[in-house]
């Protein structure tokens, strides 16, 4: 048995810990061999392999992004997509494909399998935690861990100066890095894509933080917006997704404060920071039981379906499942937040 292994979509903490756990645990116990596809779909396409064996993945756990690379190619956006993923894997007689991936990735992965008869198992990874048929994707552990502390040393700087500090948070349709690092660094407004803001409300609670003599903290998601229609139309952008979003959210809502309340604001946007590096314990252990699942499933015959956690323990959906409808953060638990807001 030859099994492919392919990373896709923004990279995220943990996509070597998988890989490592997959190989590992393939070779020593079942006797696979494998192909590393090079930057996701990509390297089906153009036929791009990576050599994927034991010394291959030694000493990568700790290491932040992927030995394998990763893209947004998306195959089926291409003619002939799929009769070339199916002839780079017949050339290196490729029995089964593991994709790592996010939304679009594991996309392509759930039509090969279902409508191609292409056999994948899928892995999901993503800092936004926004698949669904997971409780969480590893990643977010540690995008979490590092805008906690951003927000923690944001509040020190804020309270010197007594100035207001917004802090920009990735997340373009969910709000999970935001909510969860919000609560946890002790933000006195949060923000996120899933309800629209008020601006005034937002000016109301900064205003009241500095009546109690603290300098407020405010968490944006990147896919936050505010109701106002007429702004939004203005300031909005195509990201390079294609959806319309506010550019800049974090250093619009400083200056709009600034104007409203007089109240010196500033901006920090952590951007790629927060998918860089070292992955938290938590993210090292869920994608190391992500691997060991997926190359079972493999051994099982199990395609089309992607392992995922409920609770603690690894179970088996579709693919179809995870990516037919994203898992954004549910009103009643931003509500529970709204108790630190002002
Ligand atoms: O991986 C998801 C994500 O981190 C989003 O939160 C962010 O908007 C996007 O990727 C940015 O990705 P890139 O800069 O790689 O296009």
């Amino acid at each position: 048995m030859r099994v492919g292994v392919l990373t896709g979509g923004g990279d995220c903490p943990g996509l070597n810990a998988v890989i490592r756990g997959i190989v590992r645990k393939g070779v020593q116990e079942y006797g696979y061999e494998f192909t590393g596809f090079r930057d996701g779909w990509r390297g089906p396409l153009d036929d791009d392999t990576l050599r994927l064996d034991i010394p291959a993945v030694r000493g990568i756990l700790p290491r932040g992004g992927t030995i394998l690379g990763s893209s947004r190619t998306n195959p089926l956006k291409s003619e002939d997509g799929v009769r070339r993923i199916r002839e780079t894997l017949a050339a290196h007689g490729v029995d089964a494909l593991i994709v790592i991936g996010g939304e679009d990735t594991l996309g392509v992965a759930a039509q090969l399998s279902d409508t191609h008869g292409i056999p994948c198992v899928g892995v999901p990874k993503t800092i936004d935690n926004d698949l669904s048929a997971t409780d969480y994707t590893f990643g977010f552990d540690t995008a979490v861990g590092i805008a906690t502390e951003a927000i923690d040393r944001l509040h020190t700087t804020a309270e010197s100066h007594m100035r207001v500090l917004v802090c920009e948070v990735m997340g373009r349709h969910a709000g999970w890095i935001a909510l969860h690092s919000g609560l946890a660094g002790g933000a006195n407004v949060i923000l996120i894509p899933e309800q629209r803001f008020d601006v005034d409300q937002v000016c109301a609670w900064v205003t009241s933080r500095f009546k109690a003599s603290y300098a407020p903290i405010v968490v944006v998601a990147e896919g936050a917006m505010p109701k106002d229609g007429d702004l939004v139309l203005k300031d909005g952008t195509l990201d390079s997704f294609g959806h319309v979003r506010l550019s800049g959210v974090g250093e619009w809502l400083a200056k709009e404060i600034e104007r409203r309340t007089g109240k010196e604001a500033r901006t920090t946007v952590l951007g790629h920071v927060q998918r860089g590096g070292t992955p938290s314990a938590f993210d090292r252990w869920l994608a190391t039981r992500f691997g060991l699942h997926a190359i079972e499933a493999v051994r099982d015959g199990d395609y089309g379906t992607m392992v995922a956690l409920r609770g603690t323990d690894i179970v088996r959906v579709p693919i179809s499942e995870a990516t037919a409808q994203l898992k954004t953060v549910r009103p009643e638990l931003y509500d529970e937040a709204g108790v630190f807001f002002g």
